[in-house]
């Protein structure tokens, strides 16, 4: 197939520039537009970047037309199916799906640095009662990089390798004290010989004072959930991680700066949105009246877990977690009225109008809320789970930048709207 050829076109003087299509192995083609301001003087303008390409990147590839989400070419339903989490996390760090040793070897790596310094424990004693956990975790994440910078060298393979395992190690272990802290119950240390999931709801759920053991069937879900969540390409909280990590600073820091971006309810908050919503709505007879009032542009009320920046057909992980909610809820044996209140809610939605010109559908966050409910995932740690799953692609994105000798600091321009310059007078004269 030929590469379509661009160019700029002034139209008041006829002047033309060529814009080299750079060529992918999926995908639509981006425009180079980095030469635009040098040759023409204008730059160009894209809020939102709705059409704006930041980076090449051979992590994850996202079809939002027919649906499709594929880490390193796999698609991610075979993924979850067939492949444990920390299988994935491998595949998305390295490119390949680990064999038998190498996945041996990378989840002992992982288990042996689940621990965080002692000090940092302490941390937690300064934040009031009541913080969110999100504001713990973006506190004690970006406070990493005060703790483990022997190995910060981000031109050094095996550096960024060590950065990568404490941190995909340490962030379950800080999310469930952020969860102690918050419900005033003592740390658990990490038990190394349970499995990612495992431990993580060890760490949440065990108390000192009596054993408990971790249910197969929440840990299975938990995996399933984190792989969904693993990657999204360059959503706002990765490119954020690109953006803080471009300047060249601490990668612990530059992953703070992603869990900040992350909690806003137009992106990982959406999850605890959702749940907060079918409280607010409370029973299936309020449904339409709720509905009038999203429809409503001066309400200011969205249907929260529906629609997508770049999903326009359907969101693969949706699908795959609505059919996960109903098999969790079913082997807990939970009956939970919220997931009767969802599906009320997608049943009109995906009927009405609205919705179907606008293209919105149910994603990803409109049901991860119920599964994690149904596992005791207090709804403020939802968006903390969803941190933990997407700081493997967080940590993917960073290596995969600063590895590239190409790497220049992130700095986009303005279309300036302030005032034309003007002279200071004294205040006397004012
Ligand atoms: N409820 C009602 N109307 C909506 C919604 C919604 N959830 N989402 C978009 N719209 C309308 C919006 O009002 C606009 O209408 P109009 O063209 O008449 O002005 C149109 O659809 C396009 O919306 P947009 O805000 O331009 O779309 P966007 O691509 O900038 O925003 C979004 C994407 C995900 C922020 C948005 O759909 C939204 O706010 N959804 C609810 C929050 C949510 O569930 N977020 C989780 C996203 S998936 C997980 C993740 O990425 O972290």
């Amino acid at each position: 197939m030929s590469t379509p050829s661009y160019s700029l076109l002034n139209n008041a003087t006829g002047e033309k520039l060529d814009l080299p299509a750079i060529g992918g192995t999926l995908g639509p083609v981006g425009l180079d537009v980095g030469k635009v301001y040098d040759k023409t003087g204008v730059f160009t303008y894209d809020p939102g970047f709705s059409s704006t390409c930041s980076t090449k990147s051979a992590i994850t590839y996202i079809d939002g037309d027919q649906g499709i989400l594929l880490y390193r070419g796999y698609p991610v339903a075979q993924l979850a199916e067939h492949c444990s989490f920390l299988e994935v996390a491998y595949l998305i760090l390295n490119g390949e799906l680990p064999k038998g040793q190498e996945l041996q070897n990378f989840d002992s790596s992982i288990r042996k640095h689940t621990m965080i310094n002692e000090n940092l424990n302490r941390f937690f004693e300064g934040f009031n009662y009541d913080a969110h956990p999100m504001a713990m975790l973006t506190g004690v994440v970006g406070s990493l990089s005060a703790f483990y910078h022997d190995t910060t060298n981000n031109k050094d393979p095996r550096h960024r390798e060590i950065f990568a395992h404490r941190m995909i190690a340490k962030i379950p272990t800080i999310a469930a004290a952020a969860y102690k802290k918050y419900y005033g119950q003592p740390f658990m240390y990490p038990q190394n010989h349970l499995d990612y999931c495992s431990n993580l709801l060890h760490m949440m759920f065990a108390v000192p004072a009596e054993p408990y053991h971790v249910n197969p069937i929440a840990a299975k879900a938990l995996d399933i959930l984190f792989t969904l969540h693993a990657d999204h390409e360059q959503n706002a909280s990765t490119s954020t991680v690109r953006m803080a990590g471009s300047t060249g600073t601490n990668p612990y820091a530059a992953i703070a700066a992603g869990i900040a971006a992350l909690w806003g309810p137009s992106h990982g908050g959406a999850n605890e949105a959702v749940l907060t919503m079918l409280d607010e709505i409370g029973d299936v007879k309020n449904v339409q009246g709720f509905m009038d009032k999203v429809k409503d542009k001066n309400s200011g009320v969205r249907l929260m877990g529906f629609g997508h920046r770049v999903y326009k057909n359907f969101d693969p992980r949706a699908t795959i977690i609505r059919e996960q909610c109903h098999k969790v809820l079913q082997a807990l044996k939970v009956d939970d009225p919220k997931l009767e209140l969802a599906m009320k809610l997608e049943e009109i939605a995906l009927s009405d109008d609205y919705f179907k010109a606008r293209k919105l559908y149910p994603n990803v966050d409109f049901y991860s809320g119920i599964i994690y409910k149904a596992l005791g995932i207090p709804v403020n740690m939802f968006t903390p789970m969803f941190a933990v799953a997407r700081t493997v692609g967080w940590v993917a994105h960073w290596i995969e930048m600063v590895s590239d000798p190409a790497m220049r600091i992130a700095r986009p321009r303005q279309v300036y709207t302030g005032a034309a310059e003007r002279t200071v007078s004294p205040i006397a004269q004012r």
